[in-house]
């Protein structure tokens, strides 16, 4: 039995070397809903992402799961398959895998490791909170500021649509990458263009505004296109500076906004990490059925990329905290055991007042006996 186990393993990993030197890119579904099934795509990596793009405060869509492929230089070369999960939820978030073909099936996805996301809590001012509340809830902290009226708001967001708010987690961008990070401080594009945000992964880290510190070497382009309904609205180019120039497209055939991109500058606080996932720098392609989703980080300041890198997530943040549970498990069972032990002895003190009487008893009851004896002997000698 163990003989055949042995090469039946052998077999296998012969296979999966095969398959590892044979192709690299792999197959994926390619649609829209959790379950779905529908066509193919080839690439790096297999990914599950919500996509719910956002204007300010308004939906293009309600927020939908999207399956596709993702390609490309910013990608990390070695993403372990895993799945994201918001707090309470069975849904996935975000997923990364290519362990093999059609890996992003629902049923395979349940199998792979499965980490939460870390939802924070924010300081909400303006228009778009609920009058009721200053703070909310979300992926991440926003601060909005619009340079040509001062107007300032702050609030939360989640990813609206794949990689692109990744990868500019902590950073503060002129104009905001995606729709989802103004709120209501611009009420049409042009107004975009002065308009900075910040995002930011910690509680209460927009109650300031997070303010990057680094060099800013890299002139970069700052200008911002949609088509909505047949029409394309473009800002006019400015220019600006930055850690990073950055750009972001998103063509979707779901929702009103058939085409938005934005180029600008974008500059890191160093206060939160580069998600495992990414590089630095470079391009991440996210192609599915009807969403085609890019985005491109670039500078030529090495010590940018140096601070990037350093700063990068462990990859197994999963299993460093599944580590400390287990250990803190451990501990809880070992307070258990000691808890009962202290019982078992506290049992036992309290059993030993009450034993030292019984033999107290038979002393008495030996010393009556004896006295009795002596009495019967005294009283025999006295016969
Ligand atoms: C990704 O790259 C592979 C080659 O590695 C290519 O076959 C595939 O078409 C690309 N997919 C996308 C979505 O660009
Ligand atoms: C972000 O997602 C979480 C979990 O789904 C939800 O509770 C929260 O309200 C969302 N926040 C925003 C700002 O959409
Ligand atoms: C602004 O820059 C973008 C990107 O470089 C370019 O596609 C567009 O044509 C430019 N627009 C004008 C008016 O120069």
């Amino acid at each position: 039995m163990p003989k055949t186990k042995c090469r039946l393993n052998h077999s296998i990993l012969l296979l999966l070397i095969a398959q590892i030197t044979i192709s690299d890119a792999v197959k994926c579904h390619d649609c829209v809903g959790l379950n779905c099934m529908g066509s193919f795509c080839e690439g790096d990596y297999c990914m599950v992402s919500q996509y719910a793009p956002r204007w300010g405060y308004l939906p293009w869509i309600f927020s939908t799961v999207v399956k596709g492929c993702v390609n490309g230089s910013m990608l990390a070369k070695d993403i372990r398959d895993h799945c994201e999960y918001a707090e309470g939820s069975d849904e996935p978030f975000t997923c990364f895998c290519n362990g093999k073909d059609l890996c992003n099936t629902r049923g395979k996805l349940r199998n792979v490791e499965s980490e939460d996301v870390e939802l924070v809590q924010c300081v909400c001012d303006g228009a778009h909170c609920r009058t009721d509340e200053k703070t909310c809830i979300g992926e991440f902290c926003t601060y909005v500021i619009n340079h040509a009226t001062k107007q300032v708001e702050k609030g939360c967001t989640n990813a609206s649509v794949p990689l692109i708010e990744r990868r500019a987690i902590g950073s503060c961008m002129t104009p905001p990458i995606t729709g989802a990070m103004h709120h209501t401080i611009a009420k049409d594009l042009p107004n975009l263009l002065p308009v900075e945000s910040c995002i930011c992964g910690t509680d209460y880290c927009n109650s300031e505004k997070p303010t990057p510190t680094v060099p800013e070497k890299e002139k970069c382009t700052a200008f911002i296109e949609m088509t909505t309904m047949g029409t394309t609205m473009k800002s006019r180019n400015i220019s600006c500076s930055g850690e990073y120039c950055f750009t972001a497209t998103i063509k979707s055939e779901l929702g009103i906004i058939s085409s938005y991109r934005t180029l600008g500058c974008a500059s890191f606080t160093g206060e939160d990490p580069l998600p495992e996932e990414l590089n630095p720098t470079g391009c991440a392609v996210f192609s599915s059925e009807n969403v085609e989703v890019e985005t491109c980080f670039k500078t030529s300041d090495k010590s940018a990329v140096s601070r990037a890198l350093a700063s990068k997530q462990i990859p197994y943040k999963w299993s460093l905290r599944k580590y400390q549970t287990l250990k803190a498990k451990q501990m809880e069972i070992n307070e258990e055991i000691k808890e009962e032990e202290k019982e078992k002895d506290e049992e036992i003190e309290e059993e030993e007042p009450t034993q030292p009487p019984i033999p107290d008893d038979s002393n008495t009851t030996m010393i009556t006996v004896f006295v009795l004896i002596i009495i019967c002997i005294l009283g025999s000698g006295i016969v």
